[in-house]
């Protein structure tokens, strides 16, 4: 049972993503079916908890909305990047509520939960308790001052609000937020903390789920050594600060709702990150469903003998490692994890990855600019894959990297034997000679050396060795061609050339199977290429069993002799310093620019109550520009109609610091726009303006009040705003263009 971090669908996806938890976990899966192993993969849209209501708060949408926008997104992504679990499902599913509530009824009625009810951080502005990223502080762990209350995104430590340090502020008013009683459901999480440290340190899992009785008995489950080190390392240091009741309930409006039976308010949701993992459960019933099996997804999530295995970023390790579990147990019902194999960050360019700050590269953007680069991407970031501490993208080592492995060593191989075979042997695979028996031998122990090492990398969860080992496969292949030189001795040894040949489409042939797992795309190709019928499942095995037979190189061969293979294809495009060039300029323009200008400060002293004294005094201050947006089309630019228009009353609205109600004459009509820019002028200041509106926008109520249009303003470096005037007298409802 393997499962993918479910993403938020609250942005779209970044290599970084792919790189943690799903290119990862495909390889994973395709290599246990080649292997003949009955694997079933899920993933599916995170749509709750407070990354979508923020989102959609700044995108001026409805959550609904928002996770139909990039669940779509989503779809395609994976879609195009070769990234196939058996199912991707959503926590907006009914099937999901239907099972994330039955699970919250069994913890009632296990007594896993205590209610309490405790002081939390309200938004007395807003009027709403600010739980998970609602809330920013100082993380307590590195010293971030703009820390969530779930998560530090700059260190990936997990967080509770109240482990926040001051200054704090709500993300939603930026006010301070005072503490205000609420109710909730706590998971014990301190009962569970024996048999946690006991499963973490030992690998022995408690039997049953009477955690609360003694003797205990443990049964082992896995080797805690199989477990990358900075995986136990997160799970030992927050066992060791102990655990805490956590609350698995929360007073938000999106969201899952607590059954109505146990909440007799209505109001409290889940907790996301209780329902977030369900949703592991929830999509593997309805892939059952959809197999019109009903009860197969069972055997996945309840038999003993079977291994689940979460693929995760290191941010979730907490969750997928502590929590989880213990609510798992709690429940009685389920399999405990067998490893959870979390990656580390992949950094860009020196820079943390940031979706915020435009800092990315986009998936779908990058299937734009290389609508059949899939397996480049695949190969580099599995490459530099951050299996055990952070690692970074560069795009001058992307187009080394596939210049140098996937151009110069692996299509160059292909490629060569088959011109060669085609020109020798009219693309027949010609036989191996006699003569050449003990060649071949040594090529094909050769060969299963490679792939048993591929393999036992694999189960390790090392796939960077992984990859090399396929490398050294097309390395070998160029080897036995540079050492042979089949291109010059036809003509004298035209037996030999045919045995380096029949070799080298062996490899190759062996080549389609091993680069499935890391380069699916490539692996069809090669399939094509050789005339020989799809990959299937249990591939890799055959291989194995073929080459373990000590005849094989006659008896057995991968591909037979006189079997006719197609033409050369095109498998890698060598990549430009061009092309790498557009790229880094793309990243770079999204970045801030900081510069440092000297400047004529005016200084002004009063002389003896009277006189008023300038003088100037040059001081070097910094100047930020703010990095240009994402290019867009001519079609994006001509959507916004922008008009000229003139403010002809203003008024403050109440209880809205920041809102100014304004009429506004756009000449064909009079409407109203209500403006954020209250801190900045008062509506005497702004009354009698000429400005330039966005005329075209859909209207929104802001403070019930609906506005229909955008002021457009200029902001400076330091926040302040100037409005955009056209000259004096200018007519109102003129086209800005
Ligand atoms: O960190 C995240 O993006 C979460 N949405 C991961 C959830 S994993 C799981 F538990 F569903
Ligand atoms: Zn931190």
């Amino acid at each position: 049972m393997i499962t993918s971090a479910l993403p938020y669908a609250n942005g779209p996806l970044h290599i970084g993503h792919l790189a943690g938890a799903y290119i990862y976990a495909d390889i994973y899966v395709r290599y246990l079916r080649l292997r003949g192993r009955d694997v079933l993969w899920v993933c599916g849209s995170d749509e709750h908890g407070a990354a979508i209501t923020i989102r959609a708060m700044k995108e001026g949408l409805t959550p609904r909305e928002i996770i139909d926008k990039y669940d779509a997104m989503f779809r395609k992504v994976f879609d195009g990047m070769g990234i196939a679990f058996d199912i991707f499902h959503r926590t907006s599913a009914p099937l999901h509520y239907e099972t994330s509530q039955d699970f919250f009824r069994t913890l009632y009625k296990n007594n896993a939960f205590e209610v309490i009810e405790n002081e939390q951080y309200f938004d007395e502005e807003k009027q709403m308790f600010l739980a998970d990223r609602y809330i920013v502080g100082v993380c307590p762990v590195c010293g971030n001052p703009d820390a969530y209350g779930d998560q530090c995104e700059r260190c990936g430590s997990t967080l509770s609000p109240n482990d926040l340090k001051a200054p704090m502020r709500s993300i939603l008013s930026g006010s301070t937020p005072i503490k205000k009683p609420t109710k909730h459901w706590f998971l014990k999480l301190n009962e569970h903390e024996q048999w946690l440290t006991h499963w973490i340190n030992e690998g022995e899992e408690i039997v049953g789920n009477a955690i609360n009785t003694e003797p205990k008995t443990y049964t082992k489950t896995h080797n805690p050594d199989d477990w990358k080190p900075h995986v136990l390392g997160q799970c030992k240091s927050w066992l060791a600060g102990g655990l805490q009741p956590r609350a698995m309930t929360r007073d938000l409006e999106w969201g899952i709702p607590v059954p109505p039976e146990i909440d007799e308010s209505g109001t409290k949701k889940l907790y996301v990150w209780l329902d977030a993992p369900i949703g592991y459960i929830s999509a593997a019933k309805q892939w059952a469903i959809n197999k019109g099996e009903p009860e197969a997804w069972k055997k996945y999530w309840q038999d003993k003998d079977t291994a689940l295995i979460h693929f995760i970023g290191k941010d979730n390790i907490v969750f997928h490692c502590l929590i989880f579990p213990a609510l798992l147990k709690a429940h009685g019902d389920y399999i405990l994890p067998t490893n959870v194999p979390a990656n580390q960050f992949m950094n860009l360019e020196g820079n943390k990855m940031s979706t915020s700050k435009n800092w990315a590269v986009w998936v779908h953007e990058y299937l734009e600019t290389f609508p059949t680069g899939q397996d480049e991407l695949r190969f580099n970031l599995i490459k530099n894959m951050p299996e055990l501490q952070d690692s970074e993208f560069t795009w001058k080592r992307f187009q080394e990297t596939t210049n140098n492995e996937l151009v110069g060593n692996l299509a160059n191989f292909v490629n060569r034997v088959i011109v060669l075979t085609h020109k020798f042997f009219e693309g027949k695979v010609p036989s191996i000679n006699e003569a050449d028996k003990e060649m071949s031998r040594e090529q094909f122990s050769l060969l299963r050396q490679h792939i048993e090492n591929i393999g036992t990398a694999i189960e390790k969860f090392d796939f960077r060795t992984a990859l090399q080992g396929m490398m050294d496969i097309s390395t070998q292949g160029n080897q036995l061609l540079q050492n042979n030189e089949p291109w010059k001795k036809f003509k004298t040894e035209p037996e030999l050339t045919a045995t380096v040949l029949n070799l080298g489409l062996q490899i190759i042939t062996a080549l389609s199977i091993v680069t499935q797992p890391f380069m699916p795309f490539l692996s069809a190709r090669l399939r094509d290429l050789l005339k020989l019928k799809p990959i299937e499942n249990g591939d890799w095995e055959k291989l194995l069993t073929h080459l373990a037979d000590t005849r094989s190189f006659k008896s057995l061969p991968l591909i037979i002799t006189g079997h006719v293979i197609g033409e050369a294809l095109h498998l890698f495009t060598r990549i430009t310093d061009e092309t790498i060039d557009a790229q880094i300029k793309k990243l770079m323009r999204t970045e801030d620019k900081i510069e440092m200008i000297t400047v004529t400060q005016v200084v002004e002293n009063i002389k003896e109550n009277t006189d008023v004294v300038t003088s100037g005094k040059d001081v070097t201050v910094q100047r930020l520009y703010k990095g240009l947006g994402e290019t867009i089309t001519y079609e994006d630019f001509i959507k916004p109609d922008i008009r000229t228009a003139t403010i002809i009353a203003a008024e403050r609205i109440p209880k809205a610091d920041k809102l100014l109600k304004l009429t506004v004459d756009v000449g064909f009509e009079i409407r109203t726009i209500c403006s954020g820019i209250a801190e900045h002028f008062t509506p005497e200041e702004v009354t009698g303006k000429q400005v330039i509106i966005v005329a075209n926008l859909a209207p929104r109520k802001l403070r019930g009040i609906e506005s229909n249009g955008m002021i457009l303003m200029a902001e400076d470096d330091a926040g302040k705003l100037a409005f955009v005037t056209p000259p004096t007298g200018f007519m109102n409802g003129a086209v800005v263009k």
